[in-house]
Formats: C-alpha cells, structure tokens, sequence
C-alpha cells in the first residue's frame, strides 16, 4: 500500500479525529514530511481534510469524493492490479474519452470516472445529464473475445453488477427496464451506454466502451424539466452520514467487482437469469414508443438473445430487438 493509501485508511477509521503528524508517520512507519506529502495528494485529489497546528489532521464524516485512492480502499486486493482507474473533476463525456484511448490502445479494464460530464450521451443520440458532486458517470473499456451479435450481453451483464450492487449498498430493490435503464421506485436512476469498435474480417469486437450514468443523489439544481419526471436517484438530498460517507467509492468498487466475475460468463450468458428475475417489464402491458396506436403488447419473457417476448392482443407472439424499439409500461 502507498503512503497515501494508509494515511487515506487512518483517517478514514478515525473520522472526525485529529490524528498528529507524528502520529500517523509513527504509525505508517515514514517520515512526517511523508505524511505531509500523502496529504496534500489527497487534497489535490478533492478530499477535504482539515489541518490545524499543533492538533494535526481530520478527515470528517460524510465525505463522498470519488478518488482512485478511495476506490481503491474498497476493491478486493485481486483486481488492484487488473484495473487502472482515472478520476476526472470534470470531462466532455468518459464514454468519448475512452473511445479515444481505446484507439489508441489502452488496455483492458481502463476505467474512467468524473464528477460532471459537460458533454454526457444516452442511447439514440440523446443527452445524459451529468451534474457535479451527486452522479456517478464511469466508463469501463473491455476486450472481450466476442462476436459482434453478442455485444448487447455486454449491456446485460453490466445492468445485473449495477442493479445488484445498488440493492446491496442502499437495501433496495431496484428494476432493470430492458434493455439499459435501471429503476428505483419507478424512476430511472441509470442509464448504461455500450459502444464498440468491430473488425471487419472477423466480425469481432476490437473493444467496447461500456458507459454508466448513476444519479446517486437529487442534483443541487433538480433534474430538468424535460427528465424531472422520468429521473430519480437513490437517495434524497438529505443522506444519512453514514451512509455518505465514502458512498460512491464504495460504489464504483462493488460494480466494478461484480462486472469482474460476470464477465467471465460473457459467452454463456448465466447471469441472464438474474436480468430477467430483476426485470421491470416482465409481466406486464407495454406499448412501442414510436406506435401511435401505442398497440397493447403483453411482455412474457426476455429470450436468449436478450430480445423482448411480447403477446400481441390477437395472440401473436414476437420477439422485439433492442436496437430498434424503445417501449414504455402502459399506465
Ligand atoms: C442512457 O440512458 O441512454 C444511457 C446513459 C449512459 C450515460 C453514461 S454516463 C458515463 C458514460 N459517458 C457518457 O457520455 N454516457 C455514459
């Protein structure tokens, strides 16, 4: 572990607490001047750790920045090696940067992070709100050896790790809307964005960008009209301090540990019985967005091909593909 990584980890078990120079450099086994330095990289990477002469430093309760050190805190000890993670204050839009990284051969399991996205991109071209402090807006590059009608299980896999490390940390039950949206009391929290670069010659993936919109909090300013009455988050404006406390590190660690393992089951596509026990549209009356007739289509399962399984009102049955349609739950 770095200098940085344990004074991060002292303060962090003596929250509200001066802890001395000396102290820490005592108990880490370095210099004070070591100990000088691990702190001011931790300020410069936006935790607000308060120094007062002669009583030391102090890390407060409730402190919610996302830094690689704090992620790190949390991420099992086999995948610190694995992932490389850069935290951004602010960017146009991970998913555009990684794609740039991507090309220019970066390597697997790159994963970028950042407060606020000015330029953040949804599904069909349409915009992502990504205010400052309250989201989580990562993006994770894979080079999965996979056919490219196999790339939307990329999106699945990713909305099970994002559903299920969301009810874990929060004790919720969250819903995944097929294909990419993840709910929480009837309001998409997430949204999830996969792009992918192919080889023509083999009709595999060169790499996929797979991109993760968390509103983890109510934004300062509410979201926009034009999403207020979609969008949701997890918690309300007024967290529980502990809860707060290192909320969105802890996270990004857990999704990133979840999409780890069911990566590994990218070709046999098991954690599909976990998307369809978590699915919000199962079961029930949907119409296609685009239908002005907005026909009533009962949905009876999600087949292995990750399509949606729907009864029309005349008893015929199709099988509806991701890419094309987007549907919504008739009231
Ligand atoms: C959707 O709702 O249609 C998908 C939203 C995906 C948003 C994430 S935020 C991180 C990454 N960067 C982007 O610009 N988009 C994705």
């Amino acid at each position: 572990m770095k200098v940085k990584d344990k004074v991060l980890k002292i303060l962090n078990e003596n929250k509200e607490t001066y802890l001395s120079g000396e102290e820490l450099a005592n108990r880490i086994g370095v210099s004070r001047t070591a100990v000088w330095k691990a702190i001011k990289a931790l300020n410069d990477e936006g935790y607000a750790i308060s120094a007062i002469n002669k009583l030391g430093y102090r890390m407060s309760k409730g402190d919610d920045v996302i830094s690689v050190t704090g992620i790190g805190q949390y991420l099992p000890t086999n995948l610190a090696d694995t992932v490389k993670i850069e935290v951004y204050k602010t960017i146009t839009s991970t998913n555009t940067v990684l794609k740039q990284k991507a090309s220019d051969d970066a390597s697997e399991w790159l994963i970028l992070i950042a407060e606020e996205q000015t330029e953040g991109r949804g599904r069909m071209n349409r915009k992502f709100y990504s205010p400052s402090d309250t989201g989580i807006y990562m993006s994770v590059l894979l080079r999965p050896d996979c056919h490219v009608t196999q790339a939307l299980f990329i999106t699945t896999m990713t909305a099970v790790a994002v559903a299920e490390t969301l009810d874990e940390i929060f004790d919720a039950d969250t819903k995944i809307k097929w294909v990419n949206d993840i709910y929480y009391d009837n309001k998409k929290i997430c949204g999830i964005l996969t792009e992918a670069a192919v080889n023509v010659e083999t009709s595999k993936l060169d790499y996929a960008v797979v991109g993760i919109g968390i509103n983890v909090k109510e934004p300062k300013d509410n979201f926009p009209d034009e999403i207020k009455d979609i969008a949701g988050s997890m918690t309300g404006l007024e967290l529980q301090k502990d809860i707060n406390d290192n909320l969105r590190n802890r996270i990004v660690a857990k999704i990133v540990e979840k999409m780890y393992d069911y990566y590994k089951e990218l070709n046999n596509h098991q954690f599909m019985g976990k998307y369809k026990e978590k699915s919000m549209l199962i079961g029930k009356d949907v119409y296609i967005l685009t239908d002005e007739n907005k026909e009533n289509l009962h949905v009876t399962d999600i087949d292995d091909e990750a399509g949606l399984v729907v009864r029309h009102d005349d008893g015929r049955v199709e099988h509806l593909k991701s890419g094309e349609v987007s549907v919504r739950i008739k009231e």
